[in-house]
């Protein structure tokens, strides 16, 4: 079996762009499930019913979000109304929504989990234990993180620690592809980030002109979508759905 997975995917340009290419980019791939990282699709960043619309009518099976999840305060309850909609599972108890999902395909289950980093980012509830916590109401062998975090570190630990016990755990947030998928342990797929899918010739998805100007004049600026091509940043784990076994991980980029 085989999963795809998108990394973030910037605003209407995005949206659209994934829209245009994701039918047959998963047909290229043969995949089965699509995951995608949904925390900025929406123009201004987080997600709305607009933009969540729109990455379902793609065809994603489970939408993960990070750092943005209540960017949109008009569409927070989407997290409960939505049960494929995540938000990072370590946050505090009594926040709206959840950050695990399992996907029945009737033969089979698939776990989702969204959990986000707590280094250089909000420090909230330990990663470690709230998904060791997820992973002990789980029962089927199939499962995926999506972890959402700035230090490439804490990617690498999560990956790391949870080797041998889930399918595949895939870094997002920073909107930048790195070259180091692999499996850990013969059984995890791993990635310290799968990117992003937007506007190419940005600053992760935003007008670069104005985000160096941000950047060297500490100027209050009103960030914009760059205009710029886009591309698709992702992944494809191809795994065996009887043990949970990833088999082989491979980057993609669509432009
Ligand atoms: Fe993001
Ligand atoms: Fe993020």
């Amino acid at each position: 079996m085989r999963l795809m997975f998108i990394g973030d995917v910037v605003s209407k340009q995005g949206c659209e762009f994934l829209a245009k290419n994701i039918f047959d980019l998963k047909k290229e791939y043969g995949a089965d499930i699509l995951a995608v990282n949904g925390e900025n699709s929406a123009p201004g960043n987080g997600i709305t019913k607009s933009s969540l619309e729109m990455l379902t009518n793609c065809g994603a099976d489970v939408i993960t979000t990070g750092n943005h999840s209540f960017k949109r305060r008009e569409s927070v309850h989407l997290y409960d109304e939505c049960e494929y909609l995540l938000r990072p599972i370590n946050y505090p108890d009594g926040v709206i929504g959840k950050g695990m999902y399992v996907l029945d395909l009737g033969r089979t289950q698939v776990a989702f989990i969204n959990a986000m980093g707590v280094i250089y980012l909000e420090p909230i509830d330990n990663p470690f234990t709230a998904i060791d916590n997820a992973l002990s109401k789980i029962s089927t062998p199939n499962i995926f993180i999506d972890f959402h975090a700035e230090a490439t570190s804490e990617k690498k630990c999560i990956g790391h620690y949870f080797t041998g016990r889930v399918t595949g755990v895939f870094g997002t947030h920073t909107h930048v592809q790195t070259a180091d998928e692999m499996i850990l342990g013969d059984h995890t797929a791993y990635i310290t980030d799968v990117g992003m899918t937007g506007p190419e010739r940005s600053v992760l998805g935003v007008d670069s002109d104005i985000a160096t100007d941000k950047m060297r004049l500490h100027f209050p600026v009103m960030f914009e979508e760059s205009k710029e091509p886009c591309f698709i940043n992702g992944v494809v784990v191809d795994f065996d759905e009887q043990t949970g076994k990833a088999r082989d991980i491979k980057r993609i980029i669509k432009r």
